[in-house]
């Protein structure tokens, strides 16, 4: 198949995945709108109608919760075929959604939409504006009050089970969550999905978030999982500077931004693990560091943050798999090629991670990663992620962000604004 063909698929995908406003991850395993994907496939949209890409991004903050929140699922339709559903989280919203987040790119890609098109854009951004503001103001107010952003589900990072989390994951006590079938693994072959003991725990922490209503000052102080993340602070910090430049451009007062990034950029030194020689996942409740080196850490230079000796250790890891930044260090132990986020490569990481290496000027590096995509893409398919070692396409197929990252920063036709 030519690259023209590639492209052909990966528009038929975000085609395909398209409920009418909102673009699901992947048929079956994934059925609603999800916050991260979603604004994903709106950059994919960009690339061949930036119409219907302004519009993913209206639909998912229609759903923004009065406190600035932006859900990290809104379930738009009810489908038996996923769990937890709207009834499990009883969030009280409408459109029903979860009662967490996920990670704030829609500020860098909402930047990156308008400068593929700043004409037609601009309307749509300043209309979407202020709503990114209040959810920024969420994240600096509810997530990032010790100077790194936290999270207080491991969902809410988008990388579900990964290995930055055990310490935290360890603390909570998932016996007493009662019966519950789990859907995915009537998805994907249970070996590529996170543990029974990790859902048995997600609930747990879901559980106390419905009890208390959601009360974000409540879970913050009390919740069963407190953890500072390196990669959510990275894509936040970047997400502030871009936010900022947006409203730069749109003649408005950005110094209340600015102060947010400066807050962030002035607490990175609590997630130093200087043992490890890296920036990295912390409990808050009890000051432990993960020790753990993944994609994570790469997320580094789309922050701006470079360091010579973090810079060689993730140098290493990457070195030590063929394809793609792994999720997790193929030198630790825990380290699994194929399950989820314990050692596969995402090529939507990948993407993020390469923004950064481009904006570095690290054209090498964003070259090397660019083809090891391609690779893993032209040999396996649109899939969720791969094992790094030998490039085996795992989780769902026909995927959403996949196909939007071939189409904005993989294929060779991309324009990679
Ligand atoms: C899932 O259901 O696997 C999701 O990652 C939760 O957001």
């Amino acid at each position: 198949m030519s690259h023209e063909d590639f492209d052909d698929r990966a528009r038929q995908i975000l085609r395909d995945n398209d409920r009418g406003g909102y673009t699901i991850p992947t048929r079956g395993l994934y059925p609603y709108q999800w916050n991260w994907d979603s604004a994903f496939a709106a950059w994919g949209f960009s690339s061949f109608d930036i119409d219907r890409a302004w519009t993913e991004l209206e639909t998912l903050f229609s759903a923004q919760w009065d406190t600035g929140m932006v859900p990290h699922i809104v379930f738009w339709k009810p489908d038996p075929g996923y769990f937890p559903g709207p009834d499990v989280w009883g969030a009280g919203q409408e459109p029903a959604t979860s009662g967490i987040s996920q990670p704030p790119v829609a500020a860098i890609l909402a930047r990156k939409i308008h400068a593929a098109y700043p004409d037609a854009g601009e309307p749509r951004l300043r209309a979407l504006y202020p709503k990114l503001v209040a959810w920024h103001r969420w994240w600096h107010r509810d997530r990032s009050a010790e100077g790194v952003v936290a999270i207080t589900h491991p969902w809410e990072s988008g990388r579900d089970n990964c290995a930055d989390w055990d310490p935290g994951m360890a603390r909570v006590d998932g016996s007493g969550v009662g019966d519950y079938t789990r859907r995915d693994t009537g998805h994907v072959d249970a070996s590529m999905r996170p543990s029974k003991q990790d859902y048995d725990r997600y609930l747990a922490i879901l559980q106390f978030g419905r009890a208390c209503g959601w009360d974000q000052a409540e879970i913050v102080a009390n919740g069963p999982f407190y953890m500072a993340d390196p990669a959510m602070t990275f894509i936040l910090i970047r997400a502030h500077r871009d936010l900022a430049a947006i409203g730069r451009s749109l003649g408005e007062d950005v110094s209340e931004i600015e102060s947010w990034c400066a807050d962030l950029e002035a607490g990175l030194e609590r997630i130093w693990n200087a043992d490890l020689g890296a920036y990295d996942a912390r409990d808050l409740r009890t000051g432990e560091f993960a020790n753990c080196l993944g994609s994570g850490a790469f997320l580094g230079w789309l922050a701006g943050i470079e360091n010579a000796e973090m810079e060689a250790r993730l140098m290493a890891v990457w070195d030590g798999v063929r394809y793609g930044i792994p999720s997790n260090d193929p030198a630790a132990s825990e380290f699994n090629p194929r399950r989820y986020w314990r050692g596969p490569t995402w090529p939507v990481v990948n993407a993020l991670i390469a923004m950064g290496f481009a904006d570095a000027g690290r054209e090498a590096e964003e070259a090397r990663l660019r083809r090891e995509t391609v690779e893993l893409i032209e040999r396996g398919g649109f899939f969720e992620y791969f094992d790094p070692l030998d490039g085996t396409a795992c989780g769902g197929d026909h995927f959403t962000w996949t196909a939007a990252i071939w189409l904005t920063w993989a294929s060779p036709n991309a324009r990679r604004i």
